[in-house]
């Protein structure tokens, strides 16, 4: 019998705390590596370390690490400093706009990466303070590219996975940063290194070749006498949960309201967090276009798009937030009627019992990032389509498009090309709509999250033996 657990190491724990009237209390955290890991990490022997979402002053730390510790959390504490310089300043400010292309954003300040270094040091100070022998670390997402390497020179023998949920850019974009070699040593001090899509283990590899000493052949890295591993994984959801709670009263209930007032109506579904890499400006542009050229098409449609609120004290995200206000309430003054609106916008997060209501009541979801790692909404909508119908309009850009070949694929950055897009939606005969999602369901289904895990699992477990073998 073995005690041995699996330690998570992210920036954000699947909860974060909140604060009201002085009292703290949990929420789920939002964003894709938080939904999609929370529901599993609970099954088996793990822990998480993260970081719970607020700055907690001293003398309140005890009290968030014993309420943390019911649910196998261990948190990490960050100061205002830390939040803004290594959170919002280097991860936000940097990797983020970098990883997704928009070069432009970045702010390259060197107090950023200092904070950086630091915090990725207090990180590894939690993560031997948890590890006994025998444990596996897996390491999530670029705000931890330097976690590897720090582990690895305390624990050379431990075994370490790293998995990104962002893409990871060509290597003449991501050569662009100035720490650039620090970054790529210390992301190899994992033995396997995973992203979604082939696409960005092929970018990964080329910026190894570059700019470490690695020795590389295919998918193998040989760094400082270790085989490193680099390899596609692309990430699943939990499909039988968003499947079942169709079936909940809740959701039913919630479900049978939101179709009778909308009645006649063909309900167009968008779910984002506030971010510039989902293309809302060029859908709600699209949209507009659409009410433009197509007046047939007004009070028969309607528009519910939900924009969750995310760092929102990071000037770009602010921006964007006063853009797609104005530009909502543009095209509702132009094309509204007496008795109609086009844009339904919520700027504030929901249940996953509303948010699965929306998904099964929906006729068209559109998702249409300028870049995105995976994107897990466009999968939760088809899984929640248990009668096989409605259509995902999906972005060429999002990592699941390698997946989902059967959603009407579209280039976000043409905004003419998604309005055909959610003509042909509108239009399109319940026989082709069944086809089509219930060959994505199916995909769905199968490639879930438990697979996920499973799969880099055994991986890591596979590389580490080779190593031990080839010792
Ligand atoms: N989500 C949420 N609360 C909401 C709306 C959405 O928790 O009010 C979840 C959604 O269900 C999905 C995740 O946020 O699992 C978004 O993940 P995705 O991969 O689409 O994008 P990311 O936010 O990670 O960039
Ligand atoms: C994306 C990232 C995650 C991040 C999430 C929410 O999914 O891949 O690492 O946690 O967005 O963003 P936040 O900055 O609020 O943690």
């Amino acid at each position: 019998l073995t005690n041995n657990k699996t330690i998570i190491l992210s920036n954000r724990l699947p909860v974060k705390i909140t604060e009201q009237n002085g009292e703290y209390i949990l929420r789920s955290s939002e964003g894709g590596l938080a939904t999609g890991l929370g529901s599993v990490y609970k099954q088996g022997n793990n822990v998480w370390i993260g970081w719970p979402g607020i700055d907690v002053p001293k003398e309140r730390q005890g009290e968030v690490k014993k309420l943390l510790a019911t649910l196998n959390l261990i948190p990490v504490f960050l100061t205002t400093d830390e939040i803004n310089l290594y959170y919002e300043g280097f991860s936000n400010e940097i990797l983020w706009p970098v990883f997704h292309y928009l070069t432009t954003y970045a702010n390259f300040e060197q107090d950023y990466w200092d904070s950086y270094k630091s915090v990725n040091e207090k990180f590894k100070d939690a993560a031997i303070e948890a590890v006994n022998d025998g444990d596996t670390i897996w390491i999530h997402d670029y705000q931890l590219l330097l976690l590897p390497c720090l582990i690895r020179r305390e624990k050379p023998l431990v075994t370490i996975g790293f998995f990104q949920h962002i893409p990871f850019p060509s290597y003449e974009i991501f050569r662009l940063i100035p720490w650039r070699e620090e970054l790529i040593s210390g992301m190899l001090g994992a033995d396997l290194l995973g992203f979604h899509t082939f696409d960005d283990v092929r970018h990964f590899l080329s910026a190894a070749s570059r700019l470490s000493t690695s020795k590389l052949s295919d998918n193998v890295i040989i760094h400082k006498d270790r085989q490193v591993v680099v390899e596609a994984f692309p990430m699943g959801i939990d499909a039988d949960k968003f499947e079942e709670l169709t079936m909940h009263a809740k959701v039913a209930k919630h479900s049978a309201s939101f179709k009778a007032s909308q009645e006649g109506l063909k309900i167009i579904l968008t779910i984002d967090r506030l971010d510039y890499s989902k293309g809302i400006i060029q859908r709600l542009q699209a949209l507009e276009l659409l009410l433009q050229l197509h007046p047939e098409y007004k009070e028969k449609i309607a528009l519910y798009m939900i924009v969750v609120p995310s760092r929102d004290t990071v000037p770009k995200y602010k921006e964007l937030r006063d853009h797609i206000d104005q530009l909502v309430g543009n095209i509702n003054a132009r094309f509204r009627t007496i008795d109609w609106v086009p844009i339904h916008y919520f700027y504030r997060s929901f249940s996953v019992e509303f948010l699965s209501a929306l998904y099964s009541t929906a006729d068209i979801c559109l998702v249409t990032p300028m870049r995105d790692g995976m994107n897990l909404v466009s999968k939760e909508y088809v899984a929640s389509r248990t009668n096989n119908d409605g259509v995902l309009v999906l972005s060429e850009m999002a990592g699941a498009s390698k997946e989902l070949n059967d959603a009407l694929i579209v280039n976000p950055n043409n905004i003419g090309d998604i309005m055909r897009a959610i003509v042909r939606a509108i239009d399109m005969p319940i026989e082709e709509q069944n086809a089509r999602m219930s060959s994505m369901r199916h995909i769905v289904k199968k490639f879930n999250i438990h697979l996920w895990v499973k799969n880099f699992m055994d991986k890591l477990k596979e590389v580490k033996q080779l190593q031990e073998s080839l010792l």
